[in-house]
């Protein structure tokens, strides 16, 4: 049986940070209520294309990997917040990288396009269509903010990472996978003026008006992540307590901890990076993922929980 196993990882922040008190002197809100509600301290902004962030973090990623950009035959780019919708975000890495044999698809599933990527790619590795796949999960969000919300500008940041997959015969990389979506409530979570919907509305592009019902999307996360977690730790015929580490979607510290509650999970057992990262949509999981490897709390031969939840509401 071929296994997908993560061989490679690497991220891009970009360096600009905004804090609580630089939204606050433009913004009726304060550090107090922000840190309080959400666990976020600060964010990045980014100067640059999401492009130019996807080629550093593949570049780290494909070195710690070992692996020739000629030689990689898959590019799975997560995100929504695209440079062009067409050509699509793949291809321009496929471009950067000169991964000429690449493959190269987006997956859009909001906040869960990383998880959803992997899934995708490691199925690709199972089944022998490719040997080996760079995942990539990334925004610029902040393109897309509404400035003048306090409800939403405060909780997201920019930020990409990328993990490159290897097919090995070990038991050893993705072991098992839930992904799902509960659309019922996906008008709950929609960021007006982003797609074609919106055009001929004389609206200016990238001035979004954001429908966000914050306490409504807080309860679906925390049960749509716990129940996928569950889900999986019934595949594989293991309890909470065998779990090394868990790295969730960062959006906001009460619903990293809700979930973790509900799983019966130790927060020391939980990686945290929305404090310095906030929500970086389809980036936090594998930003946090590099994170935990790079400061050692990832040994080899470890069992890693990953959960997200984002716009749709999608889950995995
Ligand atoms: O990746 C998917 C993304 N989605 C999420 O992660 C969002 C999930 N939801 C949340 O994280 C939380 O619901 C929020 C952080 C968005 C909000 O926290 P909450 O405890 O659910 O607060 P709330 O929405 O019930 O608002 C409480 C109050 C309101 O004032 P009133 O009506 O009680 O007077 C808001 O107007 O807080 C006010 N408020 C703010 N005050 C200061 C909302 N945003 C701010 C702000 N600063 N930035």
């Amino acid at each position: 049986m071929t296994y997908a196993a993560i061989t490679g990882w690497g991220k891009c922040m970009p360096p600009a940070v905004l804090t609580n008190a630089d939204l606050a002197t433009f913004l009726d809100t304060n550090d107090e209520w922000i840190t309080s509600r959400t666990g976020i301290k600060e964010r990045r902004i980014s100067h640059v294309p999401l492009s130019d962030l996807a080629y550093v973090s593949t570049m780290r990623a494909l070195a710690c990997a070992g692996l020739d950009p000629a030689d990689v035959e898959l590019i799975v780019f997560g995100c929504c917040s695209y440079d062009d919708q067409v050509p699509n975000q793949a291809s321009g890495l496929q471009a950067q990288l000169g991964a000429k044999k690449a493959a190269s698809m987006d997956v859009n599933t909001a906040c869960t396009s990383f998880l959803y990527s992997l899934s995708t790619a490691a199925a690709l590795i199972r089944t022998g269509v490719v040997k080996n796949a760079v995942v990539v999960g990334g925004e610029i969000i902040t393109a897309y903010m509404d400035w003048k919300n306090r409800g939403v500008a405060v909780l997201f940041g920019d930020g990409c990472a990328s993990v490159v997959l290897q097919a090995t015969d070990k038991e050893e990389g993705l072991l098992a996978e839930k992904l799902g979506c509960d659309s019922d409530a996906r008008s709950t979570l929609v960021v007006e003026g982003m797609g074609c919907r919106y055009a001929n509305q004389g609206r200016i592009l990238g001035h979004t008006n954001w429908i966000f019902e914050g306490p409504e999307i807080f309860k679906r996360a925390v049960l749509g992540m716990s129940g996928a977690c569950a889900d999986v730790l019934e595949k594989r015929h293991l309890t909470a307590d065998q779990i090394d580490l868990v790295i969730p979607h960062q959006a906001n510290l009460r619903i990293i901890d809700a979930t973790a509650k509900r799983l019966d999970m130790p927060m020391d057992r939980v990686i945290v990076t929305v404090d310095r990262h906030g929500n970086t949509s389809s980036g936090s999981v594998p930003l946090a993922l590099d994170e935990a490897v790079r400061s050692g709390r990832v040994q080899r031969g470890q069992l890693v929980l990953l959960e997200a939840f984002g716009g749709g509401f999608t889950w995995g």
